[in-house]
């Protein structure tokens, strides 16, 4: 039979690229299943039936679970971090982790989410290449699917995120729910889509759909807010961007979450911490939360991911969600009727040591089980997936001890397996490392981005409508903090040393937090949403001796209203160069933002709101929605253009 020979099975990787196949046209119809597995047998050597890309999907993947070992299995259920080694080699590993060679080739593992920064495509592409070749070594060659936390957004705090290094660079997820613009979050995601496509990255671990219901929480800034019905409309875009209208060979899948939303953290703490194990609905408002999970999955999501933290005062068992039948198998899968993978976050069965810092496994509510217990309790659950996590012994011990069955290994590896398939990584998983220094960060992507960040800008207050500032050239003089006296110099504009001296002050604030000891919990903005008295008083002196406008890095809900009072005027941002500041106040760019969240007057009106409950701090300072204009600066009504404002051109 020539019908499968080598040259064929390469044509047909071909067309599969040119993703003919996914149209639906597979041989399936023609190929009665029992010639499949004999043919399969026949031709082992040369093409098993799971690499033949002109077969179906289904009958690729039970070929495939059929050929594997319980060893192989369960090394398809760990998604492990990925580092790069020096000069993208694969990482030798140190005290704190074992070497990628041994994840790969003893621990079998495949699904690998990468860390550090990107800060050449080129070398990025070319060690995600090397991956999949030591990918290829293994005995039946399942390819990596690589993924990443958000790499997109500017931000100056790293810990959950990551700097977007070379791709284009746009405000948090914040920022975009503040242009309330479906389109632009699909136009975002899809160049998020492009960039990670270039170095290979398949795997989204975002959206983030939690709601900021609890102000104080520190994982505000990857959200879209705090209503529920706008973060449904803009995840469906941002969803629809990533994995395109059907998952395929250039998707990039997306991992949705928190289920079943992570916003209502008690007190604000957050449950990577022990004092932050709690999600807690003191208004009984659980359904709000879920709000978001049910577009998401109408949005066609693949994957899902429930939050670390434990439900406290509900009808379900007060253990972490990943270990929770109710929540996963019993509300996400059977009531919100969700198919896809449900991958676990990171650690919850090993203790481990992030950043310097010593963090016990985040076993909530079933701290004194053993490894092995807390292992079987999660598959029991009807999680697919342990993030953060190289233990794949752990799994084959619990079935060669018949606590689990193999049969439900089966199960979530097929999932897994599956969507390698979907995404074509079994065809060709390689990438073009020179196409993609020409791709990501290219000049069209970059200025996107860049716009989105200064668009994003929020205008909440603007005395005597002072912003823009059009009549400025170089005798006036600028008290700055919070940003590099060259990007005004570079614009031809003084900078003096004290506010008394200047016209002007620009002040970039971060919005308050209670700093926190440790190399990982440092980098959460937690605690108080006020600044400290000394702090009020230090500004308070700034904004009686000059005007003064501020711009707030909003990672969360201030709550700040003696700025509001005394800055003439005062914007809110969510993740902005300074030149995007600059442009904004100088009226190159108008703010067009709204609020994505009300801003609360005081801690203890953060205090007294219901962690659950949305829009329900009294006395807002501003309201969801808020944010001004700029006053129209042509009389006869047609637009005015920033850029020939007096001494400021770019
Ligand atoms: C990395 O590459 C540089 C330049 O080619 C070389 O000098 C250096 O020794 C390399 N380092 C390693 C660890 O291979
Ligand atoms: C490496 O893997 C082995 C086998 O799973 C494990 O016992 C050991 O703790 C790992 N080493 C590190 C540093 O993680
Ligand atoms: C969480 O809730 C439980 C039950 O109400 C309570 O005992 C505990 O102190 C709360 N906080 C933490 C951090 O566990
Ligand atoms: C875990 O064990 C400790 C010590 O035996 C005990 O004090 C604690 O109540 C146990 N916790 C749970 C959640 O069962
Ligand atoms: C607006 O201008 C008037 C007159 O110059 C001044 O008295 C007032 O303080 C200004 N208001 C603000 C908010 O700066
Ligand atoms: C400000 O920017 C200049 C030019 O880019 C740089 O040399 C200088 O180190 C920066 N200063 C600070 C305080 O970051
Ligand atoms: C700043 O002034 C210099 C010297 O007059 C001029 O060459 C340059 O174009 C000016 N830059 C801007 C941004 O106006």
């Amino acid at each position: 039979m020539g019908f499968h020979s080598r040259k064929f099975g390469a044509l047909l990787g071909f067309l599969t690229f040119s993703s003919l196949l996914w149209s639906g046209f597979c041989s399936r119809a023609h190929v009665p299943r029992n010639v499949l597995h004999s043919r399969a047998t026949a031709e082992d050597e040369t093409l098993p039936a799971y690499k033949d890309s002109s077969l179906c999907i289904n009958d690729r993947v039970e070929d495939l679970l059929g050929r594997m070992t319980l060893e192989e299995k369960a090394g398809q259920m760990f998604h492990a971090m990925l580092y790069v080694g020096p000069n993208g080699t694969l990482d030798q590993g140190d005290d704190t982790r074992n070497s990628t060679d041994f994840v790969m080739g003893t621990q079998l593992l495949t699904h690998f989410n990468l860390v550090g920064d990107i800060t050449d495509a080129k070398e990025t592409a070319t060690f995600y290449n090397r991956i999949q070749q030591r990918a290829a070594e293994t005995r039946l060659g399942i390819p990596v699917t690589l993924s990443s936390d958000p790499r997109h957004h500017f931000t100056e705090n790293i810990g959950t995120g990551f700097d977007a290094g070379r791709f284009s660079q746009w405000p948090e997820t914040l920022g975009l729910a503040a242009l309330r613009d479906a389109s632009l979050v699909k136009k975002f995601a899809e160049i998020a889509r492009e960039e990670y496509l270039a170095v290979g990255i398949r795997a989204a671990l975002h959206p983030q759909v939690d709601l900021s219901t609890e102000p104080r929480w520190a994982r505000i800034s990857g959200t879209f807010g705090e209503d529920a019905t706008l973060t449904a409309e803009l995840l469906t875009a941002y969803i629809q961007g990533f994995q395109g209208d059907k998952l395929g060979p250039y998707s990039v899948t997306t991992v949705t979450k928190h289920f079943p939303g992570g916003g209502p953290m008690e007190n604000g703490e957050d449950s990577h911490f022990v004092y932050g194990k709690n999600e807690t609905y003191p208004g009984n408002n659980l359904q709000y939360h879920l709000i978001p999970f049910k577009a998401a999955i109408a949005a066609g999501a693949r994957q899902m991911m429930p939050y670390y933290s434990r439900p406290i005062g509900t009808e379900f068992e007060p253990v972490g969600f990943s270990f929770n039948k109710e929540i996963v198998t019993d509300l996400l899968r059977d009531e919100l009727g969700f198919e896809g993978i449900v991958v676990t976050d990171w650690g919850l069965i090993t203790d481990t040591t992030i950043r310097g810092q010593y963090m016990p496994a985040r076993a909530w509510g079933v701290e004194n089980l053993s490894e092995l217990d807390r292992a079987a309790r999660i598959l029991d659950a009807g999680c697919d997936q342990f993030g953060g996590e190289t233990r794949p012994e752990l799994i084959v011990q619990l079935v060669n001890e018949g606590v689990i069955d193999e049969a439900r290994l089966d199960v979530s590896v097929r999932r897994l397996l599956r969507e390698k398939f979907v995404l074509g990584l079994f065809d060709n998983p390689y990438v073009d490392a020179a196409a993609a220094a020409r791709v990501v960060g290219n000049d069209y992507f970059v200025r996107l981005g860049s716009e989105a960040q200064r668009r994003a800008y929020t205008l909440l207050t603007n005395g005597n409508d002072t912003l823009p500032l059009r009549s400025v050239g170089a005798d006036t003089k600028f008290y700055i903090e919070g940003f590099n006296a060259t990007f005004l110099e570079n614009r031809n504009l003084t900078v003096v040393s004290k506010p008394e001296d200047a016209d002007y002050a620009l002040l970039r604030l971060a919005a308050p937090y209670e700093p926190r000891p440790g190399g990982f919990e440092s980098s959460f903005h937690a605690g108080s949403l006020e600044f400290s008295a000394e702090e009020r008083e230090r500004q308070d002196a700034i904004y009686k001796a000059v005007p003064t406008i501020v711009d707030m890095m909003l990672d969360r809900p201030a709550a700040v209203p003696e700025v509001a009072e005394g800055a003439v005027a005062m914007l809110a941002s969510f993740g902005s160069s300074s030149e995007a500041f600059l442009d904004v106040v100088f009226g190159v760019y108008e703010p067009e933002g709204k609020l994505p969240y009300d801003l609360p007057r005081s801690d203890a009106a953060a205090e007294a709101g219901m962690e659950d409950v949305p829009f329900d701090t009294r006395d807002p300072v501003f309201k969801f929605g808020h944010g001004l204009r700029y006053k129209d600066r042509c009389a006869d009504g047609t637009e005015g253009n920033g850029l020939v404002a007096q001494g400021v051109r770019r």
